[in-house]
């Protein structure tokens, strides 16, 4: 073994995870050298702290909880078209950006493939990045502009996503100018002892590190300041699931540049107060998101005066920031959830093992974990039927799935 893998091995000793290097002497250069440096971009504290805090809850019972009070799009009465005008002028102006988080394996929806490439079904069998794409596009042409596109991948999918943007001429944006590419991070997934696992590679096995990379991501991939350079002041961060978002929003981005806030969210009404779904509040008089778990059934049925629940605006992953803001929470490390999952590695046998059942620790930060960090932040309700049509699952499940999605799709561009 050569002197800086001995140094390595030494190094990983220490943590307990020597076994990474098991298969070191087989490899060629090539990939001898890429693992070493898988190996020396590991925050080995973080995994190993991660790992002895696996069964402790976020949750802090200290934690006080109230209602958080949000707007709603379609009772701001004359205040609606003083919030669009203002918004309109910016966008006019070219403040502001979309950004498509595109980085998640989707592996409930089991498409072979990056999911923006899904074909939903619909008679013009366009793929959710196309119909985000016609979106962004007639969305421009109204005011005037080409609203610049980020999109966020991962290690995993990021050259399938491209060759599939290339083959499809990039739906008429063009690269490094108004549509870019980058990669979020990524974390290494452990076993149940706490041992990172290897891919059939013998690779260290990494995975994207939640949607909540996507605000380092954009920092750390030079970004935000390509945004500046664009003139950018606003961006809107959404996912690629939805095949309604609206990420260009007049009355949102009014409302947040009115209210001086630097973040700026969408909201819908929960469908019944049993959903599972985060829901805005405060946390310590700050604003958050809280998991369907986190609140008793007395906190998910409170109702208020007018009969709303107290705890009944749902977070749909579309929320407009302030550029600044993002720079801010980029360099502000956030917590990381856990997920139990099922992940194929090299045992220390040498055999590559396919579970039928989970048996890999994988780490996700939320992009809402940030929301913590300012001071305020504005919410409006806005449709259902009009934003949010998410696929997630696969049809069987009958909820959340391309079935649903189609329809609702269809009903709001009047396809049927
Ligand atoms: P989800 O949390 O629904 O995850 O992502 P997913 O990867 O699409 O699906 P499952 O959980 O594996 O079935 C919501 C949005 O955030 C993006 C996804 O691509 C989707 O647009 N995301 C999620 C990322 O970009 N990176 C991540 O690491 C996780």
């Amino acid at each position: 073994m050569d002197k800086k893998a001995e140094e390595i091995k030494a190094m990983l000793k220490k943590y307990g995870q020597e076994h990474l290097l098991n298969y070191y002497e087989k490899m060629d250069d090539v990939h001898k050298e890429t693992l070493l440096k898988q190996i020396e971009s590991i925050d080995f504290e973080l995994i190993n702290n991660l790992y002895r805090n696996l069964n402790k809850q976020h949750k802090n019972e200290e934690d006080k909880v109230t209602p958080i009070d949000f707007l709603d799009k379609y009772k701001l009465n004359e205040k609606y078209k003083y919030y669009e005008n203002i918004g309109k002028k910016a966008i006019k102006e070219g403040k502001l950006a979309a950004v498509t988080m595109a980085g998640g394996q989707g592996t409930r929806l089991g498409h072979d493939g990056p999911k923006g490439t899904f074909d939903m079904g619909l008679d013009s069998h366009k793929s959710l990045f196309e119909i985000l794409s016609d979106y962004l596009k007639e969305e421009g042409k109204k005011y005037g502009v080409v609203i610049p596109w980020f999109i966020m991948t991962s290690e995993e999918n990021n050259k399938d996503t491209i060759a599939f943007f290339e083959k499809h001429k990039y739906f008429g944006y063009q690269k490094n100018k108004n549509i870019f590419f980058f990669i979020q991070g990524e974390l290494p997934m452990i076993d149940t002892e706490g041992k990172i696992l290897l891919n059939e590679n013998g690779m260290v096995k990494l995975a994207a590190n939640g949607h909540g990379g996507t605000y380092e991501a954009l920092v750390k991939n030079g970004m935000t300041e390509k945004m500046r350079q664009l003139g950018v002041e606003w961006v809107f961060i959404g996912g690629v699931d939805n095949c309604l978002v609206k990420m260009v929003d007049p009355v949102l981005m009014g409302i947040a540049i009115d209210k001086d806030v630097t973040v700026a969210c969408k909201s819908v009404v929960k469908a019944n107060p049993q959903e599972k779904v985060g829901v805005f509040c405060k946390k310590n008089g700050k604003p958050n998101v809280i998991e369907y778990t986190e609140i008793t059934d007395e906190m998910a049925e409170a109702k208020n005066e007018d009969g709303e629940l107290l705890y009944g605006e749902s977070h749909i992953l579309c929320n407009l920031f302030n550029i600044e803001a993002i720079e801010r929470m980029g360099a502000n490390p956030l917590p990381y959830h856990v997920a139990f999952k099922k992940a194929k590695y090299l045992d220390k046998d040498g055999n590559i093992v396919e579970p039928d059942s989970p048996n890999a620790y994988k780490f996700e930060a939320f992009l809402f974990d940030s929301f913590g960090s300012v001071d305020d932040m504005a919410v409006l309700r806005v449709k259902r039927e009009e934003e949010f049509a998410p696929i997630k699952n696969s049809d069987d499940k009958g909820v959340d799935c391309p079935k649903t999605a189609r329809q609702l799709y269809k009903k709001f561009y009047h396809l049927d």
